[in-house]
């Protein structure tokens, strides 16, 4: 199949959008990472999500709308503390579960009662949805277990041939994918910490549940029991002071391995080593979050035998930071 490049302007939009509405699949620009969109109401287009991308089918999708006040079409209803939520977080990097009123194709929510909903912050993925007049099921624009796109470039790599088009919308802002909170109960529950911090969450809802998902019991976001994020060549964490990442590294070099870096600024600047990539100040967690998925995607195997990145302080967007960085080492961690 040609994948078709769009660019922004009305007319793109609009062509893009009518695929949409035949049933096929185009990537479009959030501001968190690139979405590979279907019309959620049509079940073969859905079907057409799983293939392209490799998806196990019992990982349901992210239904993104437009604007706030298509909710109510989506779900049975919207309880006290989802709708304060939903008032403070959306548009954003958030995600609110509800339960379903089953007006979408069965596929999305992969035979669960409930649906996730999420009204990206961006210009352009907004503009696109809004146009396509449709509730549009997307998951991250990846091969299933690759890091997320933060480019259309990204996109390109990784499904060219095998979806209708991708919109080139630039890189997208915080690099992270949105948190996923459960609204269905009596107080939030994060299944996946994402753009919006605990902390943040914490502020409006007063007490917030964030369990660690442990991967023998069925994981309440399904997606997280998967390998996820890995980068081309295995990873490492290194958890110690700048002179116990050196240690590490000079390790595994004289082991005879040809050994990637993936750092901040500032251990950049204190480390001795042949292959490097800089993803952003430790003192400003944002930024590394901007440049993390770009940084995972940076080394290929046929170049370096290894990657050793440096760990992040858990809290605030460190958190979401740190769920990826596990996932894309295999939980692989050398502590001081
Ligand atoms: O920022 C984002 O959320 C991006 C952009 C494109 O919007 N999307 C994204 O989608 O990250 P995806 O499919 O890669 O991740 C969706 C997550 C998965 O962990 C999935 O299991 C969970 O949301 N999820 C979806 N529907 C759910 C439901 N009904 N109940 C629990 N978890 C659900
Ligand atoms: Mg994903």
């Amino acid at each position: 199949m040609e994948t078709k490049i769009y660019s922004t302007d009305q007319q793109a939009l609009q062509e893009a959008a009518d695929q949409i509405k035949k049933g096929e699949l185009i990537a479009f620009p959030t501001e968190t990472v690139y979405g590979l969109g279907a019309d959620a109401t049509n079940e073969e287009a859905i079907q057409k999500i799983y293939q392209a991308k490799g998806r196990p089918s019992d990982n349901p999708l992210i239904v993104h709308l437009a604007d706030k006040n298509q909710i109510s079409e989506f779900v049975k209803e919207i309880p006290p503390l989802a709708a304060k939520l939903i008032d403070e977080f959306m548009p954003g990097p958030f995600t609110i579960i509800l339960e379903s009123n089953g007006k979408i194709a069965p596929a999305v929510t992969a035979g669960l009662d409930t649906i996730a909903i999420r009204i990206p912050n961006h210009s352009i993925g907004r503009a696109f949805i809004r146009e396509t007049k449709l509730p549009i099921a997307a998951p991250s624009a990846n091969i299933s277990g690759k890091p997320s796109p933060t480019k259309a470039e990204h996109v390109a790599d990784d499904l060219t041939g095998r979806i209708a088009g991708i919109i080139y919308g630039g890189a997208t802002g915080v690099g992270v994918e949105s948190t996923v909170v459960d609204g269905t109960g009596e107080i939030p529950v994060i299944l996946r910490p994402g753009g919006i911090t605990l902390e943040k969450i914490e502020a409006i809802a007063g007490i917030v549940d964030s369990p660690a998902i442990k991967e023998t019991e069925k994981p309440k976001a399904p997606g997280m029991k998967y390998n996820h994020y890995e980068p081309d060549a295995p990873m490492f964490l290194i958890d110690g002071d700048d002179a116990f990442f050196q240690e590490q590294l000079n390790h595994f070099s004289n082991q005879g391995k040809k050994v990637a870096v993936i750092a901040s600024d500032e251990l950049a600047s204190e480390l001795d080593a042949n292959h490097l990539y800089k993803c952003g100040s430790r003192n400003n967690l944002s930024e590394i979050a901007v440049h993390l998925y770009e940084a995972l995607r940076y080394f290929k195997k046929s170049d370096v035998d290894m990657i050793l990145m440096e760990t992040f302080p858990d809290r605030g967007i460190g958190q979401a930071i740190m769920n990826r960085l596990s996932k894309a080492a295999a939980d692989r961690i050398e502590q001081e």
